[in-house]
């Protein structure tokens, strides 16, 4: 769907560009003054700071320095998710999460778990499509009980904060997502029961629905029906405390109007009002709509983020925020074929360049955090 007119988006980017580019240029000029920890500036005002850490990119020295400077919080990007911890039925693999753990707790760093259970099918361990759930519910619900049992007591407390349940919306529908269990337990049950043995399991770590519904104009639907599954998990009492917003922005917003964040406001406005917090869980901007030049690109990516950040850091109830990635190689985005960019040049969507060069981004973010108001 075309939502907005390329060439003003375009003309609006060059002018930040420019206005960006100058800022941008000021710490370099006094290169011995080193910017304040992203994760001081967040403290100061109540906020965590944290990145996803891939295995692969946990090897490398320089990239966990950075985040160690960066950061007091880590969220395994794909390593406590159910195809890694259990890539068979029965054959468990916790070593690399449980070895970034160790990393993190030597530097004094908080862990948040990614993800009990990632609703899309595709995103299940294959051996769950093959699995012999027999007749009736009870196979289907002892598996779903006995994964996040398992996985709560491994992590115990190291980790503060679970994505429960990610994902379990049609962005085009709204509707619930099917899948072996959504099928067999019903939608919203297999939702509240991982929620209820994640909180028996798990009582001291903040309980989180996480989902990438955004501000676009055409992630209404999107929107509406994660606020429909929150008011019935509320109804139901289930123990969900906090909306997780992915954020991963930037796709689409190219030109973005304020009509969009009043939008968001209202959205995040109902969320709280159910007594939900809020946390940015994934945050990277997808510049596949901007332009090649990079002083232009690295401009609007900031900019975006700003306008982003602004607002959903003005709620006190947002208590964390998370990048996904720290340095641009690092990204998924690199790799994940929706954000292919047609100039096949490389995604700018993180804070640092591949040779941990600070980018306006993460000026943007610095600025944002010095804005918000302090949380109690
Ligand atoms: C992504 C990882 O970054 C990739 O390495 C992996 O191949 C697929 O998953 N929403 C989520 C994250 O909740 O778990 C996803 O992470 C990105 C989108």
């Amino acid at each position: 769907m075309i939502r907005h007119d390329r060439r003003n988006a375009l003309a609006r980017l060059a002018s930040v560009a420019t206005s960006l580019a100058a800022c941008a240029a000021l710490p370099s000029a006094n290169a011995a003054a080193k910017p304040a920890p992203l994760k001081d500036l967040a403290a100061a005002k109540g906020l965590r700071f944290g990145n996803a850490v891939g295995y692969q990119y946990f090897k490398d020295p320089a990239y966990r320095a950075l985040t160690a400077r960066e950061c007091n919080v880590i969220v395994a990007e794909n390593e406590m998710k159910w195809p890694f911890v259990e890539p068979k039925p029965g054959q468990y693999a916790y070593s690399q999460p449980d070895e970034m753990i160790a990393w993190a707790r030597k530097e004094g760093m908080q862990v948040r778990g990614h993800t009990l259970v990632w609703q899309p099918e595709k995103w299940l361990p294959e051996w769950v499509a093959k699995y012999d759930f027999g007749q009736g519910p009870a196979k289907a619900e002892k598996l779903l009980r006995d994964h996040v049992t398992r996985v709560c007591q491994h992590f115990g407390k190291n980790v503060y904060s679970w994505d429960v349940v990610n994902e379990a919306i049609e962005p085009e529908t709204g509707e619930y997502r099917v899948n072996e269990f959504t099928k067999r337990l019903g939608a919203v049950d297999q939702i509240e029961l991982a929620f209820r043995v994640a909180h028996e399991q798990a009582p001291h770590a903040q309980l989180v629905y996480n989902d990438f519904m955004g501000e676009e104009a055409d992630n209404a639907k999107h929107r509406a029906g994660v606020l429909k599954l929150l008011q019935e998990l509320k109804k139901r009492g289930a123990p969900v405390q906090a909306l997780g917003l992915q954020s991963h922005i930037g796709s689409s917003n190219n030109g973005r109007q304020k009509a969009d964040m009043r939008e968001w406001r209202k959205f995040l406005d109902e969320v709280t009002g159910m007594g939900l917090d809020l946390l940015i869980t994934e945050f990277d901007v997808n510049d596949k709509s901007m332009p090649a030049d990079i002083r232009q690109r690295d401009a609007g990516v900031a900019a975006v983020a700003k306008d982003y950040l602004d607002v959903t850091l003005s709620y006190p109830q947002t208590r964390d925020l998370l990048v996904w990635g720290i340095a641009d190689h690092a990204s998924w985005l690199q790799t994940w074929e929706d954000a292919a960019r047609k100039d096949k040049l490389a995604q700018r969507p993180l804070p640092y360049d591949a040779s941990f060069k600070a980018k306006p981004l993460r000026e943007a973010i610095a600025a944002s955090l010095k804005a918000m108001p302090k949380r109690s």
